[in-house]
């Protein structure tokens, strides 16, 4: 049975790769690591918690001490490591936690990989997986973020996850450790966190608030479904070649204004309230300082050399998703009350 190693298994996107191993792969030991942030959530993985392939550690990977004890304690064959600070706005507020999170945890990270791993350290994997947003922006609509473009991150969100990206590739070009990394493009889908776009969006909607939308709602993101994310991480996982990185995007951008008004639509169907209902709850507020106008993913390499492709459309990936939000209003009201109360206050009053 191989040991392996996840971060960030109670957020938005690893709860559902968590999910997919403990499911798919009762012959490996899912070892989910998780400091239970804001963002971190039990109640996104209580289906697999009782699973006999699964073990939940709390813990901090800015604790290196710890970090030594576990891969000491577990002999794990592999991580795969999504634990992060994932939200661009919180990182313009306090960009500081990033750096801590995103670059010293993940230096911590790969240092007690090496150590724990450094008598075999080709019978082992390192999954990196970070985004799209590492490689900047784009204005000229027929281009495209290539796994060759050029790094030029502009958020310290962003520039966090590019020195982690960074460290990952040092750490196999000087020490051999086996790496693979993914950047992908903005997930969407269940437990996703109602600080970001989609969530927020649906949240609001439902109780019939105002809808900030930044700038002129101009900007454009492509949009995959959480669940073709962690089936592309699964296929990484065991098929990538080894110190490649891979692009995963779902080919599906939006202006940002345009993909809120189709979540009026859907939700006034949904709800049964009269059709341009929610519409006029849109209100144009002031824009996220440097904020990127446009991501676009080329995901051909996986396409060509790992067979991935995204599974779902939009229209059934977005009615899947309100669907789950329609269904799930305790889980809703329970992350939504407390201190995201304060953090709503402060990030869009007076905005
Ligand atoms: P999230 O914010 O929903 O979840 C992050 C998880 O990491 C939480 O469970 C949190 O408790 C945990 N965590 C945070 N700091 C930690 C620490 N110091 N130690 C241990 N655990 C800690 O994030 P997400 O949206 O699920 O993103 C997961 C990963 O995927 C991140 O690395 C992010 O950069 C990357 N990514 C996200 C998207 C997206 O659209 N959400 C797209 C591409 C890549
Ligand atoms: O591209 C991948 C990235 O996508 C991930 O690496 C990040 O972790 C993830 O948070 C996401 O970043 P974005 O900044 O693109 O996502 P967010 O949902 O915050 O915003 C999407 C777009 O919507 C962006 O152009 C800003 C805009 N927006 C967002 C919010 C929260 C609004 O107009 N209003 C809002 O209230």
């Amino acid at each position: 049975m191989k040991t392996i190693l996840i971060t960030g298994g109670a957020g938005f996107i690893g709860s559902h790769v968590i999910r997919r191993f403990v499911t798919n792969f009762p012959n490996y030991h899912i070892v989910n690591l998780d400091a239970l942030t804001y963002a971190g959530n039990l109640r996104n993985i209580t289906d697999i918690e009782n699973s006999l392939n699964y073990t939940f550690v709390k813990g901090d990977i800015v604790d290196v001490q710890f970090l030594h004890e576990l891969f000491a304690h577990y002999d794990f064959y592999g991580v795969i490591h999504l634990a992060a600070e994932s939200h661009v706005d919180r990182s313009i507020s306090d960009p500081l936690a990033f750096v801590t999170t995103n670059v010293i945890g993940t230096a911590n990270l790969l240092e007690a990989a090496r150590k724990a791993w450094q008598k075999n350290l080709g019978d082992h994997l390192f999954y990196h997986v970070s985004t799209d947003e590492v490689y900047g922006e784009l204005h000229n609509p027929d281009e495209f973020f290539l796994e060759t473009t050029k790094y030029d991150p502009r958020s310290p969100y962003s520039a966090s996850k590019a020195s982690s990206d960074h460290l990952v590739r040092a750490y196999h070009n000087t020490y051999k450790l086996p790496i693979v990394i993914s950047n992908c493009s903005n997930n969407y889908g269940p437990n996703h966190f109602p600080e970001k776009l989609i969530p927020l969006m649906i949240h609001n909607i439902i109780n019939e608030k105002p809808l900030p939308v930044y700038g002129k709602g101009e900007n454009i993101r492509d949009w995959l479904f959480v669940e073709d994310h962690a089936r592309a991480i699964d296929v990484i996982f065991h098929k990538g070649v080894i110190g490649e990185t891979y692009n995963i995007g779902g080919h599906n951008e939006w202006k940002n204004i345009d993909l809120v008004l189709l979540l009026c639509k859907t939700m006034d169907s949904k709800l049964k309230r009269p059709n341009g209902h929610s519409e006029k709850l849109i209100h144009y507020v002031t824009d996220r300082a440097g904020h990127d106008l446009r991501y676009a993913i080329d995901a051909t390499k996986l396409k060509t050399e790992l067979g991935w492709v995204p599974s779902l459309q939009f229209a059934e990936g977005l009615a899947r998703t309100v669907d789950w939000y329609l269904n799930n209003t305790e889980w809703l009201n329970n992350v939504t009350s407390g201190a995201y109360q304060n953090y709503y206050q402060e990030m869009y009053e007076g905005r």
